[in-house]
């Protein structure tokens, strides 16, 4: 082919290839534009999977015409809603960690320590020093290299910048109150606002509870640019930049030990060792930082946010009153417990006025995390591969006593007293009149989310029940902001 004929094929080729691109463009355009593509929800466009294509017959489609027309259907919401955020899957991060450089600098922090790495299981010690912190780096960038992806509707982006706003803008801002698997995800929070530069003090001492055990309470610095920038975008006067924008109170069963042998029928002289964690007169402290203060009628008007869960604790391992002939029986026990926790617990904090409560469901413990290096499939996986948790949590030890004591951390309740939760939730919400100034409760889970995730536990082989930081926190922190954002309106 000569030079000249060449050229004159390639210009053809040319011509003719952008005819094509033009009419497909046209053509996708049109059909994208089309107002059935608009309003039809996005589910009609899934593609039925595992199922032969249907194709109608000329009997089908004589019926189909007589029929009368279905109306439109309500155009479904960009965002997911409500319980729809927490229903998904894991999928790889799209735009992965390469190395724990790399995280370190997506997380960079001046003032803590960057997250460095979750541990590894070595049974048998053979890893030296140097290699074993090169793993461990290793498997906080492998665990944080997973994005979680509701099955419907989007997830909001957070922006930190704006949480710290919208709690500025209710008298006691974020409150949680819970275990250690709370203080986790407190910590977690801070060290995202940190990340901003975001500057505070802990605990100052003009604050009641101030250097009471087991509180922490940020108060925004007071000479950082920061500080600045959020009560500008927040508009609230100096008075409120004095109390806290961000509170733990880490109460580990929500209630006190008087409380507790009440509600277990123990004996008053019973001799109940425990070593659980407590803020004598939390409910009331909660009153306190929920008072609306003079001066701030027309800025501070949201709701204070409170994120509270008694989870884990929840044992017959802690209750050790609790005793019957056989497990069921005790269980049984400990699920009348329970149930009589709520009730103490919603009836103290209900008729609090302004505050938005959310019990955050507890998170499932995993037996044997250290054989998981990825997050389950799906829901269907996580629920298949994760049948006889007691029965494998035994097996992780040896002798009689101890499986008996694992079998008594009653890590199968979890999910029954999740559902507890669910349901008086419910039922209060169906009876809370319109007017009512009394405290709105929330049903915040985050199970499915957690279930699926048996590679993030923090470590592996020894703690199979909390977390890996920062890992799934970052996304219980996601998916509360978006729910927050939802419940109070500000996105559809
Ligand atoms: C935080 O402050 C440091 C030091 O002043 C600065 O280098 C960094 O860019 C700041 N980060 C953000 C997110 O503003
Ligand atoms: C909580 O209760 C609601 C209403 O009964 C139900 O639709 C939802 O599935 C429940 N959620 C969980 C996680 O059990």
């Amino acid at each position: 082919m000569s030079p000249r004929c060449r050229s004159r094929l390639r210009i053809s080729f040319i011509i003719l290839f952008g005819f094509a691109s033009y009419t497909f463009h046209h053509r996708l355009t049109s059909w994208i534009v089309s107002p059935g593509f608009v309003e039809r929800p996005l589910t009609y466009f899934d593609f039925p999977e595992g199922e032969e294509m249907h194709y109608a017959t000329e009997i089908e489609r004589d019926i189909a015409m007589v029929k009368p027309p279905t109306p439109a259907p309500v155009p479904l919401p960009l965002h997911c809603q409500s319980y729809e955020c927490g229903v998904g899957k894991w999928i790889p991060r799209k735009e992965p960690f390469t190395s724990i450089q790399d995280v370190q600098t997506t997380y960079s922090n001046l003032w803590h320590p960057v997250w460095d790495g979750c541990g590894v299981w070595d049974p048998l010690g053979k890893f030296e020093e140097e290699e074993k912190k090169k793993l461990e780096g290793q498997r906080l960038v492998d665990t944080l290299n997973w994005e979680w992806i509701p099955d419907r509707g989007k997830l909001l982006e957070y922006d930190p910048v704006d949480f710290v706003v919208r709690m500025l803008k209710s008298p006691g801002g974020l409150v949680l109150v819970g275990d250690s698997i709370s203080r986790q995800h407190w910590h977690a929070i801070y060290y995202t606002f940190r990340h901003l530069n975001i500057t505070f003090d802990s605990n100052p001492k003009h604050l009641p509870l101030a250097g009471v055990a087991n509180v922490e309470q940020f108060v925004l610095s007071r000479a950082s640019a920061m500080t600045k920038i959020l009560q500008e975008k927040s508009g609230v006067p100096q008075s409120r930049m004095e109390r806290p924008f961000f509170t733990l109170l880490e109460d580990h069963m929500g209630l006190g030990e008087i409380d507790i042998k009440a509600i277990t029928n123990a004996k008053s002289n019973y001799n109940w060792d425990h070593k659980f964690r407590r803020v004598e007169g939390w409910e009331d402290h909660l009153k306190w930082l929920a008072m609306p203060r003079e001066g701030e009628e027309n800025s501070v008007t949201e709701d204070t946010l409170v994120m509270i869960n008694a989870g884990a604790h929840w044992s017959r391992h802690e209750l050790a009153m609790l005793r019957a002939s056989t497990d069921k029986q005790e269980q049984f026990l400990l699920e009348n417990t329970y149930s009589r926790m709520i009730d103490l617990v919603t009836s103290r904090l209900s008729p609090i006025e302004r505050i938005s409560i959310y019990y955050r469901s507890t998170s499932p413990g995993h037996p044997q995390c250290e054989d998981h290096s990825t997050p389950y499939k799906d829901m269907t996986d996580a629920r298949r591969q994760e049948q006889n948790l007691v029965q494998r949590l035994k097996e992780t030890v040896s002798t009689t006593d101890d499986k008996k004591q694992r079998s008594r951390w009653d890590w199968d309740l979890f999910k029954p007293h999740n559902e507890m939760w669910n349901r008086t939730i419910q039922t209060m919400n169906e009876r809370r009149p319109a007017d009512s100034k009394d405290a709105k409760w929330h049903y915040f889970d985050v199970w499915d989310v957690s279930i699926q995730r048996p590679d993030a536990h923090l470590d592996p082989g020894k703690d199979c029940l909390h977390w890996c930081l920062p890992t799934i926190f970052d996304d219980w922190t996601r998916l509360f902001y978006h729910r927050v954002n939802l419940d109070e309106g500000r996105v559809k």
